[in-house]
């Protein structure tokens, strides 16, 4: 079900007019559905009943503590990469045996406390990594339980910026040296290696790149099987793609240009189990993006509109620091009107307050017609929004608040100018 929709010319949020929030809490304005949460990660989840495996979730997407606690408490696990996500995972309640720490920088501090923690996996990314662990877990007299990432070399066909298995990108032990790694690794005597870890991407909208990953790992596994290397745990990573044109629609907004056909959820991992079951190892998978980005709306209102040249502007109150992904990634967000006034279009900017060129949300993008104080919604930002929000010019954090049928909470409040 689409939790956040058309009702009466009137964006919803579940039960809740999105007009009515603005009026309350004022923009720019994060909000989530509780119960689309909920239903992304069943998707997930649910075909994967027969099997022995953990959806543990990217806290990179989106780590408030109230979301993070509706995860914990579905069962998710937690894929966390910092001394922070690993603490806000703790803290939400996700039980450490379901606690995987990846992530190709990690400091010394950190490993420390993920041991301290006795969390299920280190996912390492180098063989200088490994034997620092090593050390480490030898220091506090304990045997560190880890997985080597392995980079596959597979083209996952994404942004550029979000593909991960390539051969040139920093992840992972390239697929040549993996046999060498885990072969250092199974000498190491405070090392117990488990599984094998990869992520090819983020946004992946096919299967194949996804079909071709798990034959790899599924081979791979069987290699170091016939090497006497035993693992028994395979974390396949996350990168499931979500639908970001015409998120929702409305005979009066203008229909995008929508031409791939995005696999439902769990289409990915019945695509992939047939492979990975045989393994018989522990199946973990990491998404992020395809748990939370289409619960999460950012509100913001029109300040300004004005004229350039040749170009139409809309100014709105939400700008880069508050989203960065258009700005970072040429990333597209539908951008819709809370109330439905009008059905004319025309093509506009939506540019925020930063002072800079590229704080844009939108160009050259067939818009409802809007005039001052209307609110929009800047649709499907509930993964990789406000963790990427920053201070810059400034400008406040926004709030976040989660609808949960009729029942809406602040679940951060907005910044304040004694914070800065
Ligand atoms: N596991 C690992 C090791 C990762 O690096 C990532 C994402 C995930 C899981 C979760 O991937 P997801 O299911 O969310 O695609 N800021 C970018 C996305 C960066 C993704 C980084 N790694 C964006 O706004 O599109």
């Amino acid at each position: 079900m689409q939790h956040i929709r058309y009702q009466d010319n009137q964006l919803y949020c579940e039960d809740i007019p999105l007009h009515e929030l603005v009026e309350e809490f004022d923009t720019p304005l994060y909000v989530y559905s509780k119960n689309q949460i909920v239903e992304n990660f069943r998707a997930l989840d649910t075909p994967l009943a027969g099997t022995n495996h953990v959806i543990c979730y990217a806290l990179k997407a989106n780590s408030n503590v109230s979301l993070l606690k509706v995860l914990a408490n579905e069962g998710a696990g937690a894929d966390v990469v910092s001394a922070g996500e690993l603490y806000l995972a703790l803290k939400a309640g996700f039980s450490p045996e379901k606690i995987a720490f990846a992530g190709v920088g990690k400091r010394e501090g950190e490993i420390e406390y993920a041991l301290k923690e006795g969390i299920y996996s280190i996912n390492v990314e180098s063989t200088q990594e490994l034997q620092l662990i090593s050390l480490i877990a030898m220091r506090l007299h304990t045997k560190a339980r880890i997985s080597l990432r392995v980079n596959p070399d597979i083209d996952a066909e994404s942004h550029p910026y979000i593909t991960t298995g390539l051969r040139s990108n920093k992840f992972g032990i390239s697929g040549d040296k993996a046999l060498e790694a885990f072969r250092l690794a199974a000498t190491l005597s405070s090392i117990e290696v488990i599984g094998v870890h990869t992520h090819i991407g983020s946004q992946i909208t096919k299967v194949e790149p996804f079909v071709e990953a798990a034959k790899y790992v599924a081979g791979l596994v069987a290699k170091l099987r016939e090497a006497n290397i035993l693992i028994h745990h395979i974390d396949f990573g996350g990168g499931f793609g979500v639908q970001y044109a015409d998120a929702v629609r409305h005979e009066a907004v203008p229909v995008e240009e929508n031409n791939s056909a995005i696999p439902a959820l769990g289409d990915f991992v019945t695509a992939v189990l047939p492979i990975l079951q045989p393994t018989g190892c522990s199946l973990w998978l990491e998404p992020g993006r395809s748990i939370v980005a289409n619960a999460g709306i950012l509100l913001t209102k029109v300040l300004y509109t004005k004229e350039n040249g040749t170009k139409k502007f809309v100014v709105v109150d939400a700008g880069m620091n508050d989203l960065i992904r258009p700005s970072l990634y040429n990333a597209h967000h539908q951008i819709v009107p809370l109330k439905i006034e009008t059905y004319e279009h025309e093509k506009v900017d939506i540019v925020g307050p930063i002072c800079e060129t590229g704080d844009f949300l939108a160009r050259d993008r067939m818009l409802s017609k809007v005039k001052r104080n209307d609110g929009l919604a800047v649709m499907t930002t509930g993964a990789y929004g406000f963790v990427n929000t920053s201070n810059y010019n400034a400008r406040l954090h926004p709030a976040e608040i989660m609808v949960n049928g009729e029942k809406v909470r602040v679940i951060r409040e907005r910044q304040t100018l004694e914070q800065l």
